[in-house]
C-alpha cells in the first residue's frame, strides 16, 4: 500500500552553495511505496493520482530528506558531554577505556540499540560510524542498523599503536579482520562497509600500507580517517612521520587518498593538503559541536566550499555533544560566524542532509526528496516549543520559520523519523 504524506515538503534541486535558494523547492506532498518516494507535488494532484494511497496529514510541520550524519563514534555513546580535556588528553582518559568494553558483544549491542534510538529519536536517519577495534563492535552496529532497515556505515576501527593493551591490533590483523567484515557485511541490504584506520598516530606506516592494500582490492568501499584535528596532533604526526610532507601525505603514501576517502575535521590544513583533497576528491566532514566542545579550532567553510571541496557535516558523536543533526547545524552556523561566513538555513539544511549524502558517495540514494530516492524522511515541528513559536509568529518565508527550530530545536522537534518507508518513530 503507498503512503501520501501531506506537509511542507523541502527538497533541493542542486547546492544551495553554488545556485543560492533557487536551489530549494517546497512542495506539499509526496507519495511512497515500497520504500521508496514516487511523486512529488501539489496536495491536489497526488490525492487525485493516488487515491487509493494511506494519508497522513502532517499539516505545517516540514517534511524533508532525514539527517545523514557523516562521522560518528557510536561506541563514545556513554562518554559524550565528559568534562574537560583536549584531544589526546580525552581519548585516553575517556575514549579508549569505554572503547575497551566492546570486546563484549552483549554491552556493544546494548549501546548500538541506545545509539540508534537516540538518533532515530532526533531525526537522523543514516549515519558512518567508527566501530572499535573489536569485530563483536561491528555485528553489534550493522545488526542494530539492520533491525531498522537503516542505511548505514561503518568499520572496524584499525590500531596498532599508541593505544592501550587491549585497544592494539597489528598490521596483519587489522587487513584480516577488516577484510572478513567487509565480507559479511558490505551490501547487505542497505549496509556498507568502510575501511577504517583510527588516525596516523595510532597506526603504523605497516598497518596504514596494510589497510591501502586492502581499499586497492575493494574499491567500492569508502575509506574513512581523522585529518589535522588539533595542532598538538599536526605536531605529533610530524614526529612519528619525520618522511612525510605533511598529515596528509601519511595517508597519501599509503594510497589512502583518492575519491572515497572520507576526513573527519580536517580543521588546520596547508595549501598542499588542500589541493591533493580537491584534485583526489576526497570529502571533508565539519564536525562543529566537537570542534568547539574539545577546542580543535573553526573548520573553514566558506574558503573550503568556495574552493570545491567535497563537505559532510557531522555530530562526531562523542567528542561532538550532541545526537541531534539540528544542534550541528546551529553549532555550524555559530562557527561559520566565527569564521566570518553566516551559512543561510538553506545551506545549513543541505549539508545535513545531501551534502552528508554526496560526502558518502549516496547522494542517488538518500539525502533528498525525489522520485526514485529511498524513502527517509524526517518530519519536524517548526514550533515545538514556546520559544521556538513565538519566534516563527512573524515568519515571512519557509527560512525564516525554519531558522529557530535551527537554533533552538532538539528531539522535541522531530514529529516523526521514517525509514525506507516505514514510521519508526513518532506518529
Ligand atoms: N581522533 C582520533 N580518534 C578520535 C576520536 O575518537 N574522536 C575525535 N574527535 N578525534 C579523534
Ligand atoms: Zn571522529
Amino acid at each position: 500500500m503507498s503512503d501520501l504524506l501531506l506537509g511542507q515538503v523541502l527538497h533541493f534541486t542542486a547546492d544551495p552553495f553554488d545556485h543560492g535558494l533557487s536551489a530549494a523547492r517546497l512542495d506539499e506532498a509526496l507519495v511512497i511505496d515500497a520504500g521508496k518516494i514516487i511523486a512529488v507535488g501539489t496536495a491536489e494532484a497526488l490525492r487525485r493520482q493516488y487515491p487509493q494511497a494511506r494519508v497522513t496529514d502532517y499539516g505545517r510541520s516540514l517534511i524533508s530528506a532525514g539527517f545523514v550524519d557523516a562521522h560518528v563514534h557510536y561506541p563514545q555513546t556513554a562518554i559524550i558531554a565528559s568534562w574537560g580535556k583536549r584531544l589526546i588528553d580525552w581519548l585516553n582518559s575517556y575514549t579508549f577505556p569505554e572503547e575497551m568494553r566492546f570486546s563484549n558483544l552483549s554491552y556493544a549491542q546494548d549501546v548500538a540499540n541506545r545509539y540508534f534510538d537516540l538518533t532515530v529519536s532526533n531525526g537522523t536517519t543514516s549515519v558512518c560510524s567508527y566501530c572499535t577495534i573489536h569485530p563483536e563492535s561491528v555485528d553489534a552496529f550493522f545488526t542494530a542498523a539492520a533491525t531498522r532497515n537503516q542505511r548505514v556505515w561503518a568499520g572496524k576501527t584499525c590500531m596498532d599503536r599508541n593505544a592501550p593493551e587491549g585497544l592494539r591490533d597489528t598490521p596483519q590483523s587489522a587487513y584480516d579482520d577488516s577484510k572478513r567484515l567487509l565480507n559479511k557485511w558490505h551490501g547487505q541490504g542497505r549496509a556498507s562497509y568502510v575501511i577504517t584506520p583510527r588516525f596516523s598516530p595510532t597506526s603504523t606506516l605497516e598497518q596504514l600500507h596494510a589497510l591501502g592494500t586492502l581499499w586497492r582490492e575493494h574499491p567500492e568501499c569508502l575509506m574513512q580517517t581523522h585529518l589535522s584535528e588539533q595542532t598538538d596532533e599536526i605536531a605529533w604526526v610530524k614526529d612519528l612521520f619525520p618522511q612525510s610532507r605533511d598529515y596528509l601525505d601519511t595517508y597519501e603514501s599509503q594510497g589512502l587518498l583518492r575519491e572515497g576517502a572520507i576526513y573527519g575535521h580536517a580543521i588546520h590544513l596547508t595549501e598542499r593538503e588542500k589541493s591533493r583533497l580537491k584534485e583526489a576528491g576526497a570529502s571533508l566532514i565539519h564536525c562543529p559541536t566537537s570542534n568547539t566542545f574539545i577546542g580543535s579550532g573553526l573548520f573553514d567553510m566558506g574558503g573550503l566550499k568556495a574552493a570545491g571541496q567535497r563537505i559532510g557535516l557531522a555530530t562526531d558523536t562523542g567528542g561532538g555533544s550532541s545526537f541531534s543533526m539540528l544542534r550541528t547545524m546551529a553549532a555550524a552556523y555559530e562557527v561559520g560566524q566565527l569564521a566570518g561566513r553566516a551559512l543561510h538555513p538553506a545551506e545549513l539544511w543541505w549539508l545535513a542532509t545531501q551534502g552528508s549524502a554526496r560526502s558518502l558517495h549516496a547522494d542517488a540514494l538518500i539525502g533528498n526528496i525525489a522520485p526514485g530516492m529511498e524513502a527517509d524522511l524526517v518530519i519536524v515541528d517548526l514550533a515545538s516549543t514556546p520559544a521556538i513559536e513565538q519566534a516563527t509568529r512573524r515568519a515571512d518565508d519557509i527560512w525564516q520559520a525554519l531558522f529557530p527550530t535551527i537554533m533552538m530545536g532538539d528531539d522535541r522537534a522531530i514529529r516523526a523519523t521514517w525509514v525506507a518507508g516505514a514510521r519508526i518513530h513518532g506518529s
